[in-house]
């Protein structure tokens, strides 16, 4: 889709379909929805009367112009309560209007900032939301499907803004909205691409053509063979059931450069999992081609990075391989050797995400970071804990990294909770024939696997993201569920580390 931000008044433009807004239990309207309403002959305040059209988030309801002004339609969205609005019932809102317009059939269409104006919002912010929110409410995963979809996406979306000196704000948003968009949408596809399309080497090919599209970027596929001279044994150990080539997946922007911050992300790369000899069982195993999450966020924002030109030194580390049983997996009983010589007991070969995350922790301290941040759908543990698509679980203990993401989180919207790192966790790890177990039983699941991951991440700031219960939406379509996720791959975690970073930029 086209985005585009132009200076003038919203009941003036002429376009298929122009957008304005209303807050719930908002009388009379205001702003530019006045402006529009007084055009169309008070027909939107007749709407409101009649009870018809209450503002609630996320609700639309459509007027036909009748030639009274340029635009053949418009569209009302409702933005929710006044004091509770945020930059998250922007995205909400225009993810609806973007779907109605789509239902409708409109190809080009037009809208006002939502929060622009009365919200207090920063405009540039305000114009990043409406964008994020138009873009990702469309998204579809169509790359296997024959049959076109019933309406084609809009082709063009225009943001309409009032005051010409406030103009270049809105642009600037709209480009950033643009781009956290298009990065959460190659996550999103990555995620939602089954396992047998989205192998260990695909994920590896499509971080080869990342660093391509850059100038200044760098991509390094070690292989299983490269792995097993780095010592990588708890990596290995996962990967060895497989038959498809495990790859660890080496993804720098700006690399080389000692005078820039160096932050490394690491993606959890489960290309899928079984649960390996310690099978799962079979109802819904078909999400587990989504246990790539982390993986695929960490990817997808470098991706941005690349397309910002951040001025950090970013690097994004994702071990990548399935989780299979047969007749060369690892069985539970045996001990792997990480690369920091540490030995796991595998107590259970479905605790695998945190093996292959020790040894790319491990390597992480390699390039002497100044933060380490790791995305993983982990625990089951994790989702009962804080729910589904309510909150990622942060585990850390550097108070200046946690509070960093949670000032990223609450920019974005993408919801994080900390969780505490108790050192009794450890206890749970103890293990008869090696240095810790890879779990510990059902009780305080999530602490023990972040404690686990703990282990292997020395020497530096870091903080581990469960995600589980944010990289998989199930219920979306229902009225509770914001407009802008899908069924399936939400790309959780791309627009809360783009913003993360961002902020490093600017701020150090
Ligand atoms: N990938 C799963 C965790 C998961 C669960 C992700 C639900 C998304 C949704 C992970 O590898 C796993 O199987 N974890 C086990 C750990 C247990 C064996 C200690 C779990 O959470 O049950
Ligand atoms: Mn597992």
């Amino acid at each position: 889709m086209e985005i585009g931000v132009v200076a003038g008044s919203i009941q003036e433009t002429e376009d298929e379909l122009i957008v304005v807004n209303l807050f719930e239990g908002v009388e009379t309207a205001g702003g530019a929805t006045a402006a529009v309403d007084k055009a169309l002959g008070g027909a939107i305040g007749e709407a409101i009367t009649a009870g018809d059209f209450r503002g609630k988030k996320g609700e639309v309801a459509v007027f036909y112009t009748g030639g009274a002004i340029p635009a053949r339609r418009v569209l009302v969205v409702g933005l929710g309560l006044q004091d509770r609005f945020s930059l998250e019932a922007v995205r909400w809102a225009a993810a609806a209007a973007a779907q109605e317009a789509r239902r409708l059939g409109v190809n080009s269409f037009s809208s006002i900032v939502h929060g622009g104006g009365a919200g207090g919002f920063r405009l540039e912010a305000a114009a990043q939301a409406v964008v994020e929110g138009t873009i990702l409410g469309l998204y579809g995963y169509r790359e296997l499907k024959n049959e076109p979809p019933d309406r084609p996406d809009p082709e063009r979306f225009t943001l309409v803004q009032f005051d010409p000196a406030k103009v270049q704000a809105v642009e600037t948003g709209a480009r950033m909205g643009e781009i956290a968009a298009e990065a959460t949408y190659l996550a999103r596809d990555l995620v939602n691409r089954p396992a047998n399309y989205a192998t260990p080497s695909d994920l590896a090919d499509v971080a080869l053509e990342i660093a391509g599209e850059f100038g200044g970027m760098r991509c390094q596929v070690l292989s299983e063979e490269d792995a097993a001279e780095l010592g990588m044994g708890a990596f290995l150990g996962v990967a060895q059931g497989s038959e498809e080539p495990a790859a660890f997946i080496i993804l720098e922007h700006n690399p080389g450069r000692e005078d820039l911050d160096t932050i490394v992300w690491v993606g959890q790369g489960i290309t899928f999992d079984t649960g390996g000899i310690s099978l799962k069982q079979a109802e819904n195993m078909d999400r587990m081609r989504g246990d790539m999450a982390g993986g695929a966020a960490v990817l997808a924002t470098i991706y941005a990075v690349g397309l910002l030109d951040l001025p950090l030194h970013v690097v994004g580390l994702v071990p990548a391989t399935e989780n299979m049983p047969g007749a060369s997996a690892y069985k539970p009983g045996d001990v792997l050797k990480a690369m920091n010589d540490k030995t796991i007991e595998v107590v259970n070969t479905d605790a695998e995400g945190r093996l292959i995350l020790a040894d790319a922790l491990v390597y992480a301290g390699r390039f002497e970071p100044k933060a380490v941040v790791d995305l993983a759908t982990l625990t089951g543990a994790c989702v009962v804990a804080l729910g589904r698509g309510v909150a990622a679980g942060a585990f850390g203990t550097d108070d200046d990294l946690v509070a960093r993401l949670g000032a990223a989180s609450e920019a974005s919207g993408e919801r994080i909770w900390h969780m505490p790192l108790y050192e009794d966790y450890m206890d749970k790890l103890e293990s008869l024939t090696a240095d810790l177990a890879n779990t510990g039983g059902r009780f305080g699941g999530v602490g023990a696997s972040a404690m686990f991951l703990k282990q292997f991440a020395e020497g530096y700031p870091w903080v581990h993201l469960d995600i589980a219960g944010m990289a998989f939406e199930e219920r979306s379509g229902t009225p509770k569920r914001p407009p802008y996720l899908q069924k399936g791959g939400t790309g959780f975690g791309v627009r809360l580390l783009i913003q993360f970073l961002r902020d490093w930029a600017t701020a150090g």
